[in-house]
């Protein structure tokens, strides 16, 4: 965090979700979640992911992308705002003997990108933790931070159903959730935690969003349950 944020500015880390925090969900990260990675570069090959190219991770967690990423890309800025999810992260990057990721502590909000603008800013289920006006300031700032014609690529829990039908869907997908075990997938009391105590939203909010910032939407996926999407997204020339 910069010493100097500005006192109305959100507190990130106060805002980075319960199980980030918690030495134990991080230990346990890489087996209940698996960041579909070889698709997640292949989608980005046509978008400037190359032997060249720099790409900065918001809200990296264990490094599963960044570490996929960085076999390929001249240079990765991993960064997130938990010390314990960093602290994971910096083992894994030692122990691949990777050179090429830099490992930051810092967030959506307070991340400075002071170098050559990015090829490619990549952020999946990080974003949901800041509250829609926070996400906006976000944003923009990642346009910022990449090239003119750069792109970003945002996976994250956003809800494709209407509000009126909300209770149904989010059953619907928690329904999914019975058998599982906190040690290697996602428990019911996990997604309730979620919906109640982070900031995913809708679809329709956050495409104009990503619109009014300076994107232009190129590659929207939604999950078949309305619970998540994928884009692919370019900056504008300016
Ligand atoms: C569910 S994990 C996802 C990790 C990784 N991107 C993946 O796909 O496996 C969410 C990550 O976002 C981080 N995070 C939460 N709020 C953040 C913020 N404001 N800025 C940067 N990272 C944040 C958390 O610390 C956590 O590592």
């Amino acid at each position: 965090m910069r010493p100097d944020r500005a006192s109305w500015v959100l507190d990130e880390l106060a805002f980075a979700g319960r199980e980030n925090l918690d030495a134990d969900h991080v230990a346990r990260y890489d087996q209940k979640e698996d960041a579909d990675v070889a698709a997640e570069i292949s989608a980005l090959a046509a978008g400037g992911l190359n032997r060249d190219a720099t790409v900065v991770d918001l809200g990296a967690g264990t490094g599963q992308f960044a570490l996929a990423a960085a076999k390929i890309a001249r240079r990765v800025v991993a960064v997130d705002v938990s010390p314990v999810m960093l602290a994971r992260l910096r083992a894994k990057v030692a122990a691949a003997g990777l050179s090429n990721i830099d490992c930051v502590q810092a967030g959506f909000l307070t991340y400075e990108h002071d170098e050559a603008a990015a090829d490619v800013v990549y952020s999946r289920y990080a974003l949901h933790h800041l509250p829609d006006f926070w996400k906006g300031v976000a944003l923009a700032r990642v346009v910022q931070m990449l090239r003119p014609g750069g792109t970003f690529r945002l996976w994250d829990v956003v809800y494709g159903f209407d509000p009126g039908t909300a209770s149904g869907d989010l059953e619907r997908w928690m329904a999914d959730t019975e058998s599982a075990s906190v040690d290697d997938g996602w428990t019911r009391a996990e997604l309730e935690e979620h919906v109640r105590d982070e900031h995913s939203t809708f679809t329709w909010l956050l495409e104009p969003m990503l619109e009014r910032v300076g994107f232009t939407i190129v590659q929207s996926d939604y999950s078949d349950d309305r619970i998540s999407a994928r884009y692919t997204c370019t900056t504008t020339e300016r």
